[in-house]
């Protein structure tokens, strides 16, 4: 039996994407050449540090099927959920049998397709000896306030505050586990939130601030331009 655990790839990509104002959920609007999740999905193959990449699709999704990455031997398509973790707890349940409640799952976010094979291995080595896991993070460069209304109420000390990125990375049990006993809590916006409810520390890996997330019509233009830096 082999002991060292394997990684798998969830990918929910089964939101609507409303603040882009498009005709289309935004994984599937262009950017340089291909679409948005195309992207994602061949940044997560070409990493090589998968042994599948399970994305959650909404069953009303015209557009996936469409895509010659749909049928990559690797890529393994679950049905999307009312809830981005639905979605995410839909696509583990499909590594059922696959992977072992010990393997590592990096969840992220369709609409991230900068991420770097970089920021993944470093997140892997980083956390590969952790027993519960941790996400890729920034840290804030801002001076925060706290505001009610438009009045400043107080300044928050930056150095406890970072912003979560994707990949997520946790133990597949663990994971599978926290989402089926947090299931329908709305107050559960990504997998680390599903652990720390439950009395889970995850950790922070500093990733890199080009990893974004494609929230507005101005972001492709943002993750052409990363793009282009990149290569
Ligand atoms: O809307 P937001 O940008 O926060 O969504 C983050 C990711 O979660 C996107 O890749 C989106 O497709 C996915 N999602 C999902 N199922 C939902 C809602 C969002 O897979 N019900």
């Amino acid at each position: 039996m082999n002991s060292i655990p394997s990684c798998w790839a969830v990918v929910p990509a089964a939101g609507v994407g409303k603040r882009m104002l498009a005709d289309r959920p935004k994984q599937y609007l262009p950017l340089a050449g291909k679409t948005v999740i195309e992207h994602t999905l061949s940044r997560l193959l070409a990493s090589g540090a998968f042994a599948k990449v399970a994305v959650a699709i909404s069953i009303e999704d015209p557009y996936w099927p469409e895509l010659a990455i749909a049928r990559h031997p690797d890529v393994i398509t679950a049905p999307g959920g009312k809830e981005r973790a639905d979605s995410v707890l839909s696509a583990l349940k499909t590594l059922q049998g696959l992977a072992s409640g010990n393997d590592w799952v990096l969840v992220h976010d369709a609409a991230r397709p900068c991420l770097t094979t970089s920021d993944i291995h470093l997140q892997i080595q980083t956390l590969k000896d952790d027993p519960v896991g941790g996400i890729l993070a920034l840290s804030s460069h801002d001076t925060l306030k706290q505001v009610e209304g438009d009045v400043i109420t107080t300044t928050i000390d930056r150095k406890h505050i970072w912003r979560a990125l994707t990949p997520q990375m946790f133990r597949y049990g663990l994971l599978r586990d926290a989402l089926q006993q947090t299931e329908g809590n709305p107050a559960i916006t990504d997998e680390a939130s599903a652990l720390e409810l439950l009395g889970f520390k995850p950790k922070i890996v500093e990733g890199r601030p080009d990893n974004i997330k494609i929230t507005r019509p101005d972001d492709l233009a943002l993750a052409q331009f990363h793009m282009e830096q990149q290569t």
